[in-house]
């Protein structure tokens, strides 16, 4: 998404935002107050900000072999990069880290799936907040997984399982071996008809509770109206846009409706 175009979004996203002020459903109420609003200074943001560091700090080459959207028409990409680029190009940004571990702390999910690891920084908020789960997540570049794994390691991450490969391949396979899944963070080739049939297929997997967590919404047309299509999806009951982040729910017992709040 160019410049212009993002500020653009983000401008007509903010003048639709809405406070909690103006919010009558108290599930969504108790998420702003609990998850958003939260400002307690979590001990795990210290180990989550040191992983970063560590990461930004590191020059090392790595081969980068992209499947997802930057690739466009080729089925993937292959390229050296640095390990502080990798990190500041594709892992997740300090703040979303943060409120992933808050989003998780709040909801407590058992079974955890991620579509894109990268580094594992987003995955590392997961084990954090969820020391008990059970956590998969998907990778499709051998290269950055090796680092993220190593990562996981060195941190006593022990209830994360990273699979390596692409999630054309790995996730049905996955997905049949899995009961329900609690919570699903798609956050990889962020192309409108991939995602959506990432969607299709963790859809199958979802109970009243499941929480799924889309990054970059509106990071490209296709993106956005892969979001418009899954909140308007007849099993999804409340949708929340962050702009960088979608979340939806599954919830029977909330009326259908969409928000969008202020962060
Ligand atoms: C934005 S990064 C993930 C960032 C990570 N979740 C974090 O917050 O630190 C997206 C990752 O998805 C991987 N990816 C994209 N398309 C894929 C595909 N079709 N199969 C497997 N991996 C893919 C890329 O290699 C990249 O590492």
């Amino acid at each position: 998404m160019d410049k212009v175009n993002s500020i653009l979004k983000y401008i007509s996203f903010r003048r639709k935002a809405v406070s909690k002020y103006k919010i009558h459903s108290p599930f969504v109420y108790d998420f702003i107050i609990n998850v958003l609003e939260d400002k307690k200074e979590y001990p795990e943001y210290s180990i989550l900000d040191a992983l970063r560091d560590g990461y930004y700090k590191n020059r090392m080459p790595v081969e980068v072999i992209d499947f997802g959207a930057v690739a466009g028409r080729n089925k993937y990409e292959s390229y050296y990069r640095n390990v502080s680029d990798i990190a500041k190009k594709s892992g997740q940004r300090r703040e979303y880290t943060h409120l992933l571990f808050r989003i998780l702390r709040y909801f407590q999910p058992d079974r955890i799936l991620e579509l894109g690891t990268s580094l594992g920084l987003s995955t590392s908020s997961f084990s954090l907040a969820r020391p008990q789960a059970v956590i998969d997540t998907i990778e499709g570049c051998s290269g950055v997984a090796s680092l993220a794994k190593e990562n996981f390691e060195k941190n006593n991450f022990n209830n994360i399982q990273i699979h390596i490969g692409s999630f054309e391949k790995i996730l049905p396979d996955l997905l049949k071996g899995l009961g329900t899944l609690d919570f699903v963070y798609f956050d990889g080739n962020h192309r409108k008809s991939a995602t959506l049939d990432y969607f299709q297929q963790c859809l199958q997997k979802v109970n009243n509770d499941t929480i799924f967590v889309f990054d970059d919404i509106y990071w490209s047309k296709g993106m956005t109206g892969a979001w418009e299509e899954i909140k308007s999806h007849q099993q999804v009951s409340v949708s929340i846009d962050l702009f960088q982040l979608g979340i939806v729910f599954f919830r029977k017992e909330s009326a259908k409706q969409d928000f969008i709040l202020k962060y």
